[in-house]
């Protein structure tokens, strides 16, 4: 009877929410002229900062969704909680535990600055490059294109779509001038954190932050982390329960970087954003939230995104503190 009652709850906030969402979304358009579009990676340049859209996928199947929602959107960070999961599930947590760290570093994504701080120089969380170019590298295969295939049919499973692809200007244009991310392996490499070719895992990288979907996709991704880890329409767990928790907890606490504290307190949604302009939300047990607002604030996050999810949160009360 709980149950019911509590399901009926969030089938009423849906059906509200069809109308407000375009509301939220008219609302939180207002700040898009304070970020900017990421242009270190030169095909990102290209997105119109003007553009905002979310989709909320309920576990039900129902979605709701407002704004610019036909645009594809490459994963980019995002595909560092995927990743994750995926190398989790292969390896076990002492295995990837051992390379990479769980603690926030409160430093922007793509610093060095820790690394030479600590002893041994493992990166500090799997958020941050450094600790996402060590989990890349424990994807299982023979060669990049079976390693791209393996995370990639997970992202098919994941968002019940077998077409998900990769967009590989973004790739290229990624791998032609990340010579930043190229630093972080060497460094790793020195240190035998990474032991791989970089050229080998750059291009590996650099296909998986190039992933493409839209915010409805994306959406959906969040719903399985929000649901544990099961596939409601199929009934399939795709992702061990326990695997699904670390991830949204990397979620809460370093899936904003340096904003993740602030992020907390406002908004309080495990959430992982992307240079793209992409954030990923899974409001446990309720629903996925699929964001897409290219523009970005000075940390690299989607600064109308970060907005409509405080407006979101805080009209629906989904802080999960
Ligand atoms: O490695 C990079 O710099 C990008 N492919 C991903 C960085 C990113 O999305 C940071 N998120 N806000």
């Amino acid at each position: 009877q709980t149950t019911r009652i509590y399901y009926e709850m969030v089938m009423n906030m849906a059906c509200r929410t069809k109308k407000e969402l375009k509301e939220l979304v008219k609302e939180a358009r207002k700040c898009i002229a304070h970020g900017k579009v990421a242009d270190y990676i030169p095909a990102l340049g290209k997105a119109n900062p003007k553009d905002l859209a979310i989709a909320i996928q309920y576990p039900d199947g129902k979605c709701i969704s407002a704004g610019d929602i036909e645009r594809k959107i490459t994963l980019q960070s995002i595909s560092k909680v995927i990743s994750l999961a995926l190398v989790l599930m292969d390896r076990g947590t002492d295995e990837v535990f051992g390379k990479v760290g769980m603690e926030p570093t409160g430093d922007p994504f793509n610093s060095i600055a820790k690394l030479e701080t600590m002893t041994p120089a493992k990166p500090l969380n799997p958020m941050i490059n450094a600790g996402a170019l060590v989990v890349t590298q424990m994807i299982r295969g023979d060669h990049v294109e079976e390693r791209t295939h393996r995370l990639l049919s997970f992202i098919r499973e994941l968002t019940n779509n077998s077409f998900i692809g990769i967009n590989e200007e973004a790739a290229r244009s990624e791998f032609e001038t990340s010579q930043l991310n190229r630093a972080l392996c060497y460094f790793l490499k020195h240190h035998k954190i990474i032991e791989e070719d970089v050229e080998t895992l750059m291009d590996l990288y650099t296909r998986q932050c190039a992933i493409e979907m839209n915010c409805l996709e994306l959406a959906r991704m969040g719903m399985i982390f929000a649901m544990n880890g099961l596939d409601p329409d199929s009934g399939k767990q795709i992702i061990p329960e326990n695997i699904a928790r670390i991830c949204k907890t990397f979620m809460v606490t370093c899936g904003m970087y340096n904003a993740s504290g602030e992020f907390a307190i406002k908004i309080g949604i495990p959430a992982k954003s992307g240079v793209s302009g992409g954030i990923m939300g899974a409001v446990p047990q309720k629903f996925g939230i699929g964001i897409f607002g290219p523009a970005l604030d000075q940390k690299g996050n989607s600064i109308a995104g970060m907005k409509l999810l405080e407006l979101l949160s805080e009209t629906y009360q989904l802080s999960m503190f």
